[in-house]
């Protein structure tokens, strides 16, 4: 089974095929609009949607001739249809939806969640329960995961999410957007003394960020090291993460965890997370690297394994975009 996988919920324009039977990517394009949001500074939403109605028959025509494909082999669509900015989710859920209707196959709208959530997982088999400790730039949550569709939520950011927050330290220092790639490497340049930052208070495996935030813009007022300021929020960021996800290991008693979402590219918390793994004897499952972004590959993969469990049976074409919505049961 040919398994089309859309994206389009923020910056990136994200087509993939899958081989459901063979549990096997057979491409996965992205096409990144990261300098058309440069100059503001952060993703305006009517741009995005522009830039996504430009790139997205482009990016899918590239992703079917990668796999070998014609549209007549596709044999399911699946597509982001929440959370995300809605006029750039419309733009996938459209298209989607058009490729499915033309061609008579079934179609599956995927959370964007759920879906960074088993990202860790694509062409392997998930094994349950797992903790889900999702880091991305608009979501920091650590949830149980009993089964596909069986969710509960221990815990999340009050604020700001984590990625959130390196975009906006990023954003005060002029490092340019999005933040996280250009912190982390200045983290692995960075060889001095790290300045010791107010951990944010948060109950339990809740978490916030926001004062972080402050407590930078202040170091920066007092003329820190540019160098230092970044390390030492990088550091003080992921060390904070990873003590919540040793609490919900501790919580729970479940050992094992998928770790996903653009932050969990985060070399530092790639670190932390293995030395984690083996204090603990805990099984840490992070994405490939080029799965911890936004990508088509991880929405095809949760839209065939929820089409399987649903015995074959997809949505509705009155599906409709949601900029939020909770991942429903299976
Ligand atoms: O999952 P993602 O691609 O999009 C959302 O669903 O939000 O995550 C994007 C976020 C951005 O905030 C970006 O700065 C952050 O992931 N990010 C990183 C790194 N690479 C990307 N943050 C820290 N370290 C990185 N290496
Ligand atoms: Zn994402």
């Amino acid at each position: 089974m040919k398994v089309v996988g859309i994206d389009t919920s923020c910056d990136d324009t994200a087509v993939a095929v899958f081989d459901g039977e063979k549990n096997k990517v057979l491409s996965s394009l992205i096409s990144s609009q990261y300098e058309v949001h440069r100059v503001y500074g952060g993703v305006v939403p009517e741009i995005a949607a522009r830039e996504h109605l430009k790139n997205i028959d482009i990016i899918f025509d590239r992703a079917l001739k990668k796999a070998e494909i014609s549209v007549s082999d596709i044999d399911l669509v699946t597509v982001t249809y929440t959370p995300g900015l809605l006029p750039a989710l419309l733009v996938g859920l459209t298209f989607g939806k058009g490729i499915a209707f033309a061609r008579y196959i079934p179609f599956k709208g995927v959370h964007h969640i759920e879906a960074h959530m088993f990202s860790p997982f694509i062409e392997k088999k998930p094994e349950f329960p797992f903790l889900a400790l999702v880091v991305s730039g608009g979501h920091t949550m650590i949830s149980v995961v009993r089964s596909l569709g069986n969710y509960k939520l221990l815990g999340k950011t009050l604020d700001d999410a984590v990625g959130e927050a390196f975009d906006k330290v990023a954003k005060m220092l002029g490092l340019g957007y999005p933040g996280g790639p250009v912190i982390d490497k200045m983290f692995q340049y960075y060889d001095g003394d790290y300045l010791v930052l107010p951990r944010p208070q948060a109950r339990g495996v809740n978490m916030s960020f926001s004062g972080l935030k402050t407590a930078v813009r202040r170091l920066i007022e007092n003329g820190y090291p540019e160098e230092m300021i970044v390390a030492s929020f990088q550091k003080t960021a992921v060390d904070y993460v990873v003590g919540k996800l040793k609490k919900a290991v501790r919580e729970t008693g479940i050992k094992r965890i998928s770790v996903s979402g653009g932050v969990s590219a985060n070399s530092y918390l790639r670190k932390k997370l293995k030395e984690l793994e083996e204090k603990e004897h805990l099984e840490i499952f992070l994405p490939e690297m080029k799965y911890t972004a936004d990508n088509g590959a991880m929405v095809a993969y949760v839209g065939y394994l929820r089409f399987v469990k649903a015995e074959g049976i997809g949505d509705s074409f009155t599906l409709n975009a949601y900029p939020s919505l909770p991942i429903t049961g299976v």
